[in-house]
C-alpha cells in the first residue's frame, strides 16, 4: 500500500505522528510519503497545495490526514473540499458509536449509527459571487452525486441493520426533493428499508433517540453540523474518525479540525486520529489488525488513560503510546 500522510496544522501536526506510530507498530507492508499541506505552508509560499502535491495524492493508494486551518480569508481556498473534489471523494463516512469507559454529554450508549454525506457538492459547491451588498453560495444537487452517495449508504446498510434515515429539507428546497427521492428509488431498488426526516426535527431526534438510527445519508452541509453533534454523543470531538471514499482511493482523517485553542500544548486526543487509522485498515482490507486497533484503543480508554477533553490528564503521547502498549501486548500473546 502507498499511503499518503498529511499532517496539516495545528493539533494535526500531533495527533498524526501518534496514528502514524500505531501504524508502524503494525509492521504492515505500506510505503509512506509525507505531504506538506496546508495554512502554515500558505503562510511560507503562499500555496496551501499546489498541483504537484495533488499528483502525489493521486498517485498513493490512500491519504492518512490530520486537520488543516482555513483563515477567514477570501482569497484562500479550502484545500481538504479541493482534495475531496479533486479526487472525487463523493461519500463521507462518519461512524458513532460508543468507546470503552467514555460516557457523552447525553449520558446514551445504546447507540451504533453512521452518517453518510455527500461530500462533492451541495452548499460546498464552490460557485459562489460576492458583491458589495450581496453574496450568493449556489447550492447544487446533481441526480448522479445524490445516486452514487445514496448506493454507498445502501449498500453499508445491507452489511448493517438494513435501515436508511434520508436527512433533508425538501419542505424549503427543491434541491433536497431531488436529493430525497434519489435516495428513496436507490434505497426502494435495493431493497433497503429506509424513511426521511427533516434536518431540523433530525437534530432533535439524533440527540434525544440516537438507538433508533443505523445509517444516516444527507447532504454535504448537514452531515457536517449533524456528525459534530454526534461526536457529543461519543465523548468528545476528539474520538470521532471519518473516511472519505471515491471509487479508487479514500482517505482518512479525524472529524475535528486544527483546533487552535488547544494546539502546541500536546494535550489534543488522538483516538480520533488513531481510529482512522482502523478505517484505512479496513478499507484496504486489514481487517485484523483494524479490530486490534479498535480493541487496543477501547482497551486503553478503559484503562483510564485519557487526555483532558476527557477529563483526563493524560498527554497525547502518553494516550497514543499505551495504544501501541496494547497492540504489542495483544500481538505477543496471540498464538502463532
Ligand atoms: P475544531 O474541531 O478544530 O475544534 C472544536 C473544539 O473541539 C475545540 O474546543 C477543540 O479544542 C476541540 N477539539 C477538537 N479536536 C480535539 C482533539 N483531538 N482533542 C481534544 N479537543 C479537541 O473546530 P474549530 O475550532 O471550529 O476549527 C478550527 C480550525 O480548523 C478552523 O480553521 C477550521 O476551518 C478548521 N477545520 C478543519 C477541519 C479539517 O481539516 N478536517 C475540520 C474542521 C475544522
Ligand atoms: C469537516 C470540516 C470541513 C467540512 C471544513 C474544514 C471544510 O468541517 O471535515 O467536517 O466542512 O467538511
Ligand atoms: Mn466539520
Amino acid at each position: 500500500m502507498k499511503l499518503a500522510v498529511v499532517e496539516g496544522d495545528g493539533i494535526g501536526r500531533e495527533v498524526i505522528p501518534e496514528a502514524v506510530k500505531v501504524l508502524d507498530a503494525l509492521s504492515l507492508p505500506i510505503e509512506k510519503v509525507h505531504v506538506e499541506i496546508g495554512y502554515e505552508k500558505w503562510e511560507k509560499t503562499g500555496y496551501a497545495i499546489t498541483d504537484e502535491d495533488l499528483e502525489t495524492l493521486k498517485k498513493c493508494d490512500c491519504i492518512l490526514f490530520g486537520a488543516v486551518t482555513t483563515p477567514p480569508d477570501p482569497e484562500y481556498k479550502s484545500v481538504l473540499l479541493t482534495i475531496r473534489k479533486e479526487l472525487d471523494m463523493y461519500a463521507n463516512i462518519r461512524p458513532v458509536k460508543p468507546l470503552a469507559g467514555i460516557t457523552g454529554v447525553t449520558g446514551k450508549s445504546d447507540f451504533n449509527y453512521v452518517i453518510v454525506r455527500e461530500n462533492t457538492e451541495g452548499l460546498y459547491s464552490g460557485i459562489e459571487e460576492i458583491h458589495d451588498d450581496v453574496a450568493y453560495t449556489t447550492r447544487v444537487v446533481s441526480r448522479k452525486g445524490s445516486k452514487r452517495v445514496a448506493e454507498y449508504a445502501c449498500k453499508l446498510a445491507k452489511m448493517r441493520n438494513n435501515n436508511v434515515t434520508i436527512v433533508h429539507k425538501s419542505n424549503v428546497m427543491k434541491s433536497d426533493k431531488l436529493f430525497l427521492d434519489e435516495c428513496q428509488q436507490t434505497a426502494e431498488s435495493g431493497d433497503v428499508n429506509y424513511n426521511d426526516t427533516l434536518v431540523d426535527a433530525m437534530a432533535y431526534y439524533l440527540i434525544t433517540y440516537p438507538e433508533r438510527y443505523d445509517v444516516v445519508v444527507t447532504t454535504n452541509l448537514f452531515g457536517d453540523i449533524l456528525s459534530d453533534m454526534s461526536a457529543a454523543h461519543i465523548g468528545s470531538m476528539g474520538l470521532m474518525p471519518s473516511a472519505n471514499i471515491g471509487d479508487e482511493q479514500a482517505f482518512f482523517e479525524p472529524v475535528h479540525g486544527s483546533a487552535p485553542d488547544i494546539a502546541g500544548e500536546k494535550i489534543a486526543n488522538p483516538v480520533a486520529a488513531i481510529l482512522s487509522v482502523k478505517m484505512l485498515l479496513q478499507w484496504y482490507g486489514y481487517n485484523n489488525e483494524a479490530s486490534l486497533v479498535e480493541r487496543s484503543v477501547n482497551y486503553t480508554l478503559n484503562q483510564g488513560i485519557k487526555t483532558p477533553d476527557l477529563g483526563g490528564e493524560s498527554t497525547t503521547e502518553e494516550l497514543g503510546q499505551a495504544v501501541i502498549d496494547s497492540i504489542n501486548s495483544q500481538v505477543e500473546t496471540e498464538p502463532e
